[in-house]
């Protein structure tokens, strides 16, 4: 398995095998004892399968002649069978065991330094707060990508806002369904600086396979410098392109779903874009966060993301291109 996780191309940063956390390398340790244990089970009994088959080779054509059994050869059978099934309940057991040790140790992590996180499913992006009940106007909200430092527990406080979706960051935790209407808390943790992926793992609508997620693990000071910036309001505009970008943005159709934290939007249906160029990708990880995947983006997300709740949007160019150098500001 570490061998799989070495393969070029083979994604390290999304994959079970290559545990960033404990919750997940517990998952890991079990994992790999059932593997190993049927594995072998597996190949022992092709072997014998083999083993028979080639010894009897020249006499399987011909019917067996009926003889008397002996005594001897049912007590070998008898024996055999007994042998064989002990040891199929004992395997049984044992991976029965370790999987339940493994859901107590998942359930038993630290919860009461954690740092509490909320995660909304929508279709098809991911909502993310960092509740702030101090000080509630620096309340931090994005999406998509989930900031957390490194060696801290963190509880996944999820929900969904529309159908059931499932929060998976294999490298860090198992799976955790979203319900509507239903409040979940996961406990985690993550010990290795660096881009996790994730991904929604309950099929929930057409673009379920367009709903992925960052989980970027930092130094404390990198995640504190993070959270102070991302509680800011927005970038104020500041030359004359700039400026009129944000107009555009205020009296198109942008500001009936998104908020931009400063100005007078403050919709709710979209993503929060107010430090939109921090984010590494658009569209829940799909693509890339490039001024020409963002302009592609805005005139026309069905085109990318068919089903998307994004309308397309009839912008002209020079309003186009000022809005786009708008947005580059919202660092
Ligand atoms: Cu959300 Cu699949």
């Amino acid at each position: 398995m570490i061998l799989m996780a070495g393969v070029p191309g083979f994604p390290s940063n999304q994959t079970s095998l290559n545990p960033a956390g404990p919750a997940a390398a517990h998952i890991e340790h079990t994992f790999a004892l059932i593997f190993w244990i049927t594995g072998i089970v597996y190949c022992l009994t092709l072997a014998a399968l083999v083993y028979f088959v080639w010894r009897r080779r020249y006499t399987l054509n011909a019917l067996p002649e009926p003889r008397p059994t002996t005594g001897e050869s049912d007590h070998f059978a008898t024996g055999a069978v007994a042998g064989a099934m002990a040891l199929t309940v004992l395997l049984l057991f044992v991976m029965l065991i370790s999987s339940f040790i493994t859901s107590r140790r998942l359930g038993n992590m630290n919860e009461q330094q954690a740092l509490t996180i909320d995660v909304y499913g929508h279709q098809w992006w991911w909502e993310v707060q960092y509740p702030n009940d101090a000080e509630p106007y620096r309340l931090v909200t994005t999406a998509n990508e989930i900031h957390v430092p490194v060696g801290t527990p963190i509880r996944i406080h999820g929900t969904s806002r529309d159908v059931i979706h499932s929060f998976w960051a294999p490298n860090i935790q198992g799976k955790r369904d979203l319900l509507p209407g239903y409040d979940t808390d996961v406990l985690m943790q993550v010990d290795k600086v660096g881009r996790w992926r994730g991904q929604c793992a309950e099929y929930c609508g057409l673009q379920h396979a367009h709903m992925s997620f960052y989980m970027v693990a930092e130094s404390q000071k990198d995640f504190h410098n993070w959270m102070t910036a991302q509680a800011q309001t927005s970038i104020a505009p500041a030359d004359a392109r700039t400026v009129h970008g944000q107009q555009v943005f205020l009296t198109h159709s942008c500001v009936l779903c998104h908020t931009i934290r400063g100005t007078t939007a403050g919709s709710l249906v979209g993503p929060d874009l107010t430090h939109l160029a921090s984010r590494s990708t658009i569209a829940a990880g799909m693509l890339p966060n490039t001024i020409g995947n963002l302009g592609g983006w805005i005139l026309n997300p069905q085109a990318l993301k068919p089903g998307s709740r994004m309308p397309p949007n009839q912008i002209s160019g020079p309003d186009l291109q000022d809005l786009l150098a708008y947005l580059e500001t919202l660092r």
